[in-house]
Protein backbone atom coordinates (compact mmCIF):
# COMPACT_ATOMS: atom_id res chain seq x y z
CA UNK A 1 0.00 0.00 0.00
CA UNK A 2 1.41 3.44 -0.92
CA UNK A 3 1.67 5.61 2.17
CA UNK A 4 -0.15 8.33 0.79
CA UNK A 5 -3.33 6.15 -0.42
CA UNK A 6 -3.80 4.93 3.74
CA UNK A 7 -6.91 6.53 4.79
CA UNK A 8 -8.08 5.28 8.42
CA UNK A 9 -11.81 3.34 8.01
CA UNK A 10 -13.74 5.53 10.25
CA UNK A 11 -16.95 3.53 10.67
CA UNK A 12 -15.43 1.31 13.67
CA UNK A 13 -13.30 2.24 16.56
CA UNK A 14 -9.33 0.85 15.18
CA UNK A 15 -7.29 -1.19 17.16
CA UNK A 16 -3.82 -0.37 17.17
CA UNK A 17 -1.61 -3.36 18.35
CA UNK A 18 1.45 -2.47 19.91
CA UNK A 19 4.43 -4.72 19.23
CA UNK A 20 6.02 -3.86 22.56
CA UNK A 21 4.37 -7.18 23.79
CA UNK A 22 5.08 -9.37 21.16
CA UNK A 23 8.16 -11.56 20.88
CA UNK A 24 10.99 -9.73 19.85
CA UNK A 25 12.43 -12.49 18.44
CA UNK A 26 9.29 -13.04 16.38
CA UNK A 27 8.55 -10.24 15.04
CA UNK A 28 7.52 -10.99 11.38
CA UNK A 29 5.13 -13.80 12.86
CA UNK A 30 3.30 -11.46 15.37
CA UNK A 31 2.76 -9.01 12.14
CA UNK A 32 1.83 -12.12 10.32
CA UNK A 33 -0.44 -12.77 13.52
CA UNK A 34 -2.00 -9.39 13.03
CA UNK A 35 -3.27 -9.36 9.83
CA UNK A 36 -5.65 -12.28 10.69
CA UNK A 37 -6.87 -10.74 13.96
CA UNK A 38 -8.99 -7.79 12.71
CA UNK A 39 -6.34 -4.98 13.76
CA UNK A 40 -6.54 -2.00 11.64
CA UNK A 41 -2.87 -0.91 11.79
CA UNK A 42 0.48 -1.67 13.87
CA UNK A 43 1.39 0.79 16.61
CA UNK A 44 5.45 0.42 17.04
CA UNK A 45 7.12 1.87 19.58
CA UNK A 46 10.84 3.29 19.04
CA UNK A 47 12.54 4.39 21.86
CA UNK A 48 15.61 6.29 22.57
CA UNK A 49 16.83 5.66 26.05
CA UNK A 50 17.17 9.37 26.58
CA UNK A 51 13.54 10.56 25.91
CA UNK A 52 12.31 7.19 28.05
CA UNK A 53 14.29 5.00 30.00
CA UNK A 54 14.02 1.97 27.24
CA UNK A 55 15.23 0.83 23.86
CA UNK A 56 13.05 -0.81 21.59
CA UNK A 57 12.63 -0.73 17.80
CA UNK A 58 14.89 1.06 15.21
CA UNK A 59 14.76 1.65 11.89
CA UNK A 60 16.10 -1.78 10.71
CA UNK A 61 12.81 -3.33 12.21
CA UNK A 62 10.33 -1.03 10.61
CA UNK A 63 12.10 -1.91 7.22
CA UNK A 64 11.55 -5.66 8.15
CA UNK A 65 7.62 -5.05 9.15
CA UNK A 66 7.23 -3.29 5.33
CA UNK A 67 8.39 -6.60 3.12
CA UNK A 68 6.53 -8.86 5.51
CA UNK A 69 3.04 -7.21 6.01
CA UNK A 70 0.33 -5.00 4.44
CA UNK A 71 -1.05 -3.36 7.71
CA UNK A 72 -0.19 0.61 7.83
CA UNK A 73 2.61 1.10 10.22
CA UNK A 74 2.29 3.47 12.95
CA UNK A 75 5.40 5.17 14.17
CA UNK A 76 5.21 6.27 17.77
CA UNK A 77 8.95 8.24 18.07
CA UNK A 78 9.69 8.41 21.71
CA UNK A 79 12.88 9.61 21.12
CA UNK A 80 14.37 13.50 21.45
CA UNK A 81 15.03 15.15 18.33
CA UNK A 82 13.02 13.31 16.29
CA UNK A 83 13.38 16.10 13.05
CA UNK A 84 16.71 14.29 12.30
CA UNK A 85 14.81 10.61 11.81
CA UNK A 86 11.59 11.49 10.14
CA UNK A 87 12.55 10.77 6.11
CA UNK A 88 14.72 7.80 7.18
CA UNK A 89 11.89 6.12 9.17
CA UNK A 90 9.25 7.53 6.21
CA UNK A 91 11.54 5.98 3.53
CA UNK A 92 12.03 2.46 5.87
CA UNK A 93 8.41 2.28 5.86
CA UNK A 94 6.56 4.28 8.07
CA UNK A 95 2.74 5.43 6.89
CA UNK A 96 2.53 7.42 9.84
CA UNK A 97 4.77 9.06 12.53
CA UNK A 98 4.12 10.20 16.03
CA UNK A 99 6.43 12.73 17.66
CA UNK A 100 6.43 13.89 21.20
CA UNK A 101 4.78 17.70 21.76
CA UNK A 102 7.34 17.55 25.00
CA UNK A 103 10.58 17.54 22.42
CA UNK A 104 9.17 19.23 19.62
CA UNK A 105 10.14 22.93 20.26
CA UNK A 106 9.12 23.85 16.65
CA UNK A 107 6.03 21.15 16.50
CA UNK A 108 4.23 23.04 13.63
CA UNK A 109 7.43 22.56 11.34
CA UNK A 110 7.83 18.74 12.57
CA UNK A 111 4.62 18.01 12.02
CA UNK A 112 4.59 19.33 8.32
CA UNK A 113 7.74 17.37 7.83
CA UNK A 114 5.67 14.37 8.68
CA UNK A 115 3.00 15.07 5.95
CA UNK A 116 5.83 16.30 3.29
CA UNK A 117 6.95 13.19 3.67
CA UNK A 118 3.49 11.45 2.55
CA UNK A 119 2.98 9.81 6.40
CA UNK A 120 0.12 10.57 8.46
CA UNK A 121 1.30 13.16 11.10
CA UNK A 122 0.75 12.52 15.04
CA UNK A 123 1.54 14.50 18.33
CA UNK A 124 1.51 12.89 21.34
CA UNK A 125 1.31 14.00 25.15
CA UNK A 126 2.47 12.64 28.19
CA UNK A 127 0.07 12.15 31.41
CA UNK A 128 1.87 15.48 33.10
CA UNK A 129 1.21 17.75 30.14
CA UNK A 130 -2.48 19.74 29.46
CA UNK A 131 -4.35 18.73 27.04
CA UNK A 132 -5.13 22.58 25.83
CA UNK A 133 -1.33 22.25 24.59
CA UNK A 134 -2.48 20.73 21.15
CA UNK A 135 -5.62 22.86 20.73
CA UNK A 136 -3.38 25.42 18.23
CA UNK A 137 -1.97 22.53 16.59
CA UNK A 138 -4.45 19.67 16.12
CA UNK A 139 -4.87 21.46 12.21
CA UNK A 140 -1.66 19.89 11.62
CA UNK A 141 -2.43 16.54 13.21
CA UNK A 142 -4.13 13.56 11.49
CA UNK A 143 -3.62 11.96 14.72
CA UNK A 144 -3.63 13.16 18.72
CA UNK A 145 -2.28 10.79 20.68
CA UNK A 146 -3.07 10.90 24.30
CA UNK A 147 -0.48 9.16 27.05
CA UNK A 148 -2.58 7.15 29.21
CA UNK A 149 0.71 5.79 30.92
CA UNK A 150 4.10 7.43 31.58
CA UNK A 151 5.73 6.43 28.51
CA UNK A 152 8.14 3.91 28.22
CA UNK A 153 6.97 0.12 29.01
CA UNK A 154 4.29 -1.83 28.55
CA UNK A 155 2.05 -3.31 30.79
CA UNK A 156 1.47 -0.53 33.37
CA UNK A 157 -2.25 0.72 34.30
CA UNK A 158 -4.24 3.58 32.78
CA UNK A 159 -4.61 6.74 34.35
CA UNK A 160 -8.03 7.53 34.89
CA UNK A 161 -7.28 11.24 34.65
CA UNK A 162 -6.13 11.36 31.78
CA UNK A 163 -9.54 10.23 30.22
CA UNK A 164 -10.63 14.06 31.07
CA UNK A 165 -7.63 15.11 28.46
CA UNK A 166 -9.20 12.64 25.61
CA UNK A 167 -12.42 14.40 26.31
CA UNK A 168 -10.83 17.94 26.03
CA UNK A 169 -9.32 16.99 22.92
CA UNK A 170 -12.27 14.74 21.58
CA UNK A 171 -14.19 18.61 21.83
CA UNK A 172 -11.83 20.29 20.30
CA UNK A 173 -11.45 18.72 17.06
CA UNK A 174 -15.23 18.68 16.67
CA UNK A 175 -15.19 22.61 17.56
CA UNK A 176 -12.47 23.01 15.18
CA UNK A 177 -14.24 20.98 12.13
CA UNK A 178 -11.25 18.40 12.18
CA UNK A 179 -11.29 14.93 11.38
CA UNK A 180 -7.93 14.56 13.37
CA UNK A 181 -7.90 10.70 15.34
CA UNK A 182 -8.05 10.71 18.77
CA UNK A 183 -6.10 8.01 20.15
CA UNK A 184 -4.86 6.58 23.73
CA UNK A 185 -1.79 4.72 24.61
CA UNK A 186 -1.05 2.46 27.61
CA UNK A 187 -2.49 0.27 30.13
CA UNK A 188 -5.75 0.19 27.53
CA UNK A 189 -7.77 -3.33 27.71
CA UNK A 190 -11.27 -5.07 27.64
CA UNK A 191 -11.79 -3.40 30.90
CA UNK A 192 -11.48 0.47 30.31
CA UNK A 193 -11.65 0.36 26.52
CA UNK A 194 -15.59 1.42 26.65
CA UNK A 195 -14.37 4.39 29.26
CA UNK A 196 -11.78 5.38 26.57
CA UNK A 197 -14.08 5.68 23.52
CA UNK A 198 -16.90 7.18 25.98
CA UNK A 199 -14.17 10.11 26.24
CA UNK A 200 -13.78 10.87 22.50
CA UNK A 201 -10.84 8.05 21.27
CA UNK A 202 -11.44 6.79 18.16
CA UNK A 203 -8.01 4.41 18.23
CA UNK A 204 -6.75 2.17 20.59
CA UNK A 205 -3.50 1.07 20.94
CA UNK A 206 -3.06 -1.97 22.65
CA UNK A 207 -0.24 -4.21 23.74
CA UNK A 208 -0.49 -6.18 26.48
CA UNK A 209 -4.34 -6.91 25.90
CA UNK A 210 -3.72 -8.12 22.48
CA UNK A 211 0.03 -9.99 22.80
CA UNK A 212 -0.79 -11.74 26.29
CA UNK A 213 -4.51 -12.14 25.51
CA UNK A 214 -5.34 -16.46 26.47
CA UNK A 215 -6.57 -16.56 22.92
CA UNK A 216 -3.64 -14.77 21.38
CA UNK A 217 -3.72 -11.54 18.96
CA UNK A 218 -6.98 -12.24 17.88
CA UNK A 219 -8.77 -13.18 20.61
CA UNK A 220 -7.13 -9.39 22.18
CA UNK A 221 -8.17 -7.56 19.34
CA UNK A 222 -11.82 -9.50 19.53
CA UNK A 223 -12.09 -8.90 23.14
CA UNK A 224 -11.40 -4.90 22.77
CA UNK A 225 -13.65 -5.07 19.85
CA UNK A 226 -16.40 -6.88 21.87
CA UNK A 227 -15.62 -4.42 25.42
CA UNK A 228 -16.46 -0.83 22.77
CA UNK A 229 -19.42 -2.40 21.22
CA UNK A 230 -20.93 -2.73 24.49
CA UNK A 231 -23.37 -5.80 25.80
CA UNK A 232 -25.67 -7.19 23.15
CA UNK A 233 -23.55 -6.50 20.11
CA UNK A 234 -22.35 -9.18 18.42
C1 LIG B 1 4.57 2.69 26.02
C2 LIG B 1 4.03 2.56 24.63
C3 LIG B 1 2.74 1.85 24.51
C4 LIG B 1 2.73 0.50 25.17
C5 LIG B 1 1.35 -0.01 25.34
O1 LIG B 1 5.43 3.76 26.13
O2 LIG B 1 3.86 3.80 24.00
O3 LIG B 1 2.39 1.74 23.13
O4 LIG B 1 3.42 -0.44 24.43
O5 LIG B 1 1.45 -1.23 25.98
P1 LIG B 1 0.35 -1.66 27.02
O6 LIG B 1 -0.93 -1.80 26.24
O7 LIG B 1 0.85 -2.93 27.58
O8 LIG B 1 0.24 -0.56 28.03
ZN1 LIG C 1 3.00 3.72 21.92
Amino acid sequence: MPRSTWKPCRDAIRIAPSLLAADFGQIAKAAHDLEESGAERIHVDVMDGVFVPNFTFGIETVRVLKRVTALPLELHLMIVNPDAHLSTFATAGADAITVHYEVCPNLHRTLSSIRALDCRSGAAINPSTPATMLDDILESCDLALVMTIDPGFGGQALIPRTLRKVEHIRREVERQGLDTEVEVDGGVDATNAKACVDAGADVLVAGTAVFRHPGGPKGGVEALQQAVAGPGAQ
